[in-house]
């Protein structure tokens, strides 16, 4: 038995699989296990060594850890305490980004993972204005979005360690602009899949999404455009 409490999933957020299952319907088990890609270096090409970095929805640290390996100076936050507790070395915050409210800034503050489309446009809002909240003056905010047409392409699939992920469908859900996203993440030991809902984003919208918070692009750090780094606006 956990000693952690169930909670309540997000909406039009469900996971499946073994094992416990984060509000946005993300499996623990499956974190713990998806290799890191070129992530790291995009970041570390981006901002200052040894900056301060405040990781927003960090999971189970599959970025936490090669950003400490690399000398940066890493707060992880997550809801979930089940992911948390996979985090090593790094100090961790258990809390929605939504509220965080740390009394400190940070050199960099990261918001990857493409959390920037979430469907509802205040949850959306509240998680950029927290970006602006800690990031110190002079200092920037990484963001990952999604590529322009990933709305498009399902089914697709790639490997991942010694699994499989598969974009499995990509469903209107009748709301302008949004689709219900189902993966699926299939290991030789086991099956685990994710439901949730994205927003589409066009740059402009982005753009402006990003303004509203006090928050402008500096630069698109990689030919797709899904990295950006913006400033904060005085
Ligand atoms: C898709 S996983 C990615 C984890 C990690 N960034 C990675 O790339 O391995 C998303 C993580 O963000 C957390 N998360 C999503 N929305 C959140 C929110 N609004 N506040 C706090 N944590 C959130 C989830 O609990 C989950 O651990």
């Amino acid at each position: 038995m956990s000693e952690f409490p169930r909670q309540t999933p997000r909406e039009g957020h469900a996971g499946t699989g073994a094992g416990a299952i984060t509000p946005d319907g993300c499996a623990v088990e499956v974190y713990t296990r998806l290799p890191v890609g070129d992530e790291p270096d995009v970041i570390a090409s981006a901002v200052p060594a040894g900056a301060t970095l405040l990781e927003l929805g960090c999971g189970a640290g599959r970025m936490t850890h090669p950003l400490l390996e690399r000398g940066f100076a890493v707060t992880a936050v997550d809801e979930s305490p089940r992911m948390l507790e996979k985090v090593r070395g790094a100090r961790t915050v258990c809390s929605p980004i939504e509220t965080l409210d740390l009394d400190e800034r940070f050199d960099v503050v990261l918001l990857a993972s493409f959390l920037v489309h979430t469907a509802d446009v205040r949850v959306r809002d509240a998680l950029l204005r927290a970006c602006r909240r800690h990031v110190a003056d002079g200092g920037s905010v990484l963001i990952q979005r999604e590529g322009e047409d990933w709305h498009e392409r399902a089914p697709r699939e790639r490997r991942a360690g010694d699994g499989l992920v598969r974009i499995a469908s990509v469903q209107p859900t009748g709301e302008p602009g949004v689709s219900s996203v189902h993966c699926e993440y299939v290991f030789p030991d086991g099956t685990w899949t994710q439901t949730f809902p994205s927003r589409r984003m066009g740059r402009e919208e982005f753009e402006e999404a990003l303004t509203g918070a006090g928050l402008v692009v500096d630069a698109y750090l990689t030919e797709d455009r899904t990295w950006v780094r913006a400033l904060p606006v005085r």
